[in-house]
């Protein structure tokens, strides 16, 4: 049924200006050089849906291909430059409707906008006085070489001008770290695109029974992102029943739904770039078998023991432990592993190669404008980076059986009640001042709840 939506929310233009001049703050002498993310064909003249650069939009929110971002203190009138795809009225025709520059000085908060065509003669004045500049070597080897060949030129013209970019840096870490912490506007963004994949993954239990197509169970959530106003998923939509399950990134999604099946669903959507991530796992056929149970407890009591340990100061490798502990204590109390528990999980390779065959990911990673978001996961030391108010991520542990999966040397055999199960389940958290905020706790987990 299509309602009303609410309002879309979005990031003000002053919050953009916010995130420049933070990342300007850390720029020192230095040039900032950003590229949009490049228009993707799909075959001959047809394109993929245009996705934009997460770094470019998280300082720009310009979602264009064919743009460039400079960000510098190096210059007497103009700190954020962009360049821009020209205003053109045949072209738009085609292709659709286009910023240019004016409107990317009077909507995007630019200092001065060029079409894209002046870059290499506007560029070196952003450069030339500048100690380094920051540009990530990315996938565009004609972009990066007209990048260094930029770079060159200053180079050469150093001896006599005494000043110019001598050192090349990525902007990335220190982009990395400023998405980590996510800001109330952000949030806002996140908690919406939790509430409709929460919406979607209910609806999905509504749908899928027995002689169901794993499609058509894709089908119905997607249609619920876009009616409710999210771009479409995060990522391709895995819905994986019965031994379809045990493939961690399955998309094929053509299997009809068998009475024994479990169905995995590891679902999202993205809402200005701003991403969910929630999986769950539940019978078609509305009741667990014994062994389907058993397994779902153990996943769902590792996932509840890690959320529960969720708090500023501990570290993701932490909550991955705590997750792990209780996985392979399940798995001993279920006599697919032996041995104990303490040393089961060790850091050992031989420990870890015990329960690998079962649980073969890691339980978290960071959330936000990319699925896996850019946050660092160690310090400079080499430390696991500490929890703080404001960083979001997600829980998923699992366990998976497939029909071919062998136990490692010493371990059980797999008794053929076990094969074909796979269970994952997955929330968003963000962390706050005491713990945390499931930010996914609209899609119930208990047992009972995957029942009907
Ligand atoms: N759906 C991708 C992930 O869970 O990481
Ligand atoms: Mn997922
Ligand atoms: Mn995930």
């Amino acid at each position: 049924m299509i309602t009303l939506s609410p309002p879309q929310l979005t990031i003000s233009a002053e919050e953009y200006r916010q995130r420049r001049q933070r990342f300007l703050a850390q720029l020192g002498q230095g040039t900032a050089i950003l590229r949009s993310a490049p228009q993707a064909v799909m075959h001959n003249d047809v394109e993929y849906t245009f996705r934009q650069d997460s770094n470019f939009y998280y300082l720009t929110g310009f979602n264009e291909p064919n743009t460039v971002a400079v960000l510098t203190t190096q210059h007497t009138e103009h700190q954020f430059i962009l360049f821009v795809q020209p205003k053109d009225r045949t072209q738009e025709m085609w292709t659709g409707y286009r910023v240019g520059p004016e409107a990317a000085v009077t909507q995007f908060g630019a200092d001065a906008a060029y079409p894209i065509s002046e870059l290499d003669s506007q560029l070196p004045q952003y450069c030339e006085k500048a100690d380094r500049l920051y540009y990530h070597l990315g996938l565009d080897e004609p972009f990066n070489d007209c990048i260094l060949k930029l770079w060159r030129r200053l180079l050469a013209q150093y001896p006599r001008r005494g000043m110019g970019p001598l050192a090349l840096e990525d902007p990335n870490p220190i982009l990395a770290r400023l998405r980590l912490t996510k800001s109330p506007a952000e949030l806002a963004l996140l908690r919406r695109a939790a509430d409709i994949a929460a919406q979607a993954h209910n609806q999905a239990r509504e749908v899928a029974h027995p002689g169901v197509y794993e499609y058509q169970v894709q089908a119905e959530m997607e249609a619920t992102f876009r009616r409710e106003g999210a771009m479409g998923p995060a990522y391709p939509s895995i819905v994986a029943a019965g031994p379809n399950a045990c493939i961690l990134h399955y998309t094929e999604n053509s299997r009809r739904l068998m009475p024994d099946d479990l169905l995995l669903i590891d679902a999202g959507c993205a809402l200005d770039y701003y991403n969910s991530d929630i999986t769950r796992t539940f019978p078609a056929a509305g009741r667990f078998t014994p062994p389907q149970q058993a397994i779902y407890e153990a996943v769902l009591a590792a996932q509840e023991a890690a959320i529960a340990a969720v708090r500023p100061g501990i570290t993701l490798v932490d909550i991955h432990t705590t997750a792990l502990r209780v996985l392979v204590s399940g798995l001993v109390d279920l006599g697919l592993l032996v041995g104990n528990v303490d040393d089961l999980v060790g850091e050992t390779e031989e420990a870890k190669q015990a329960y690998r065959p079962y649980f073969m990911h890691r339980t978290s990673h960071w959330l936000g404008l990319d699925v896996h978001d850019a946050g660092p996961y160690r310090t400079p030391s080499g430390e696991p980076v500490a929890l703080e108010p404001g960083y979001v991520f997600t829980v998923e542990p699992g366990l998976y059986i497939g029909p071919d999966t062998e136990p490692r040397e010493g371990q059980p055999a797999i008794a053929d009640h076990w094969r074909g199960i796979g269970v994952r389940i997955e929330d968003d958290v963000l962390v706050t001042e005491t713990g945390c905020e499931v930010l996914t706790a609209a899609v119930p987990k208990s047992v009972m709840a995957m029942e009907r």
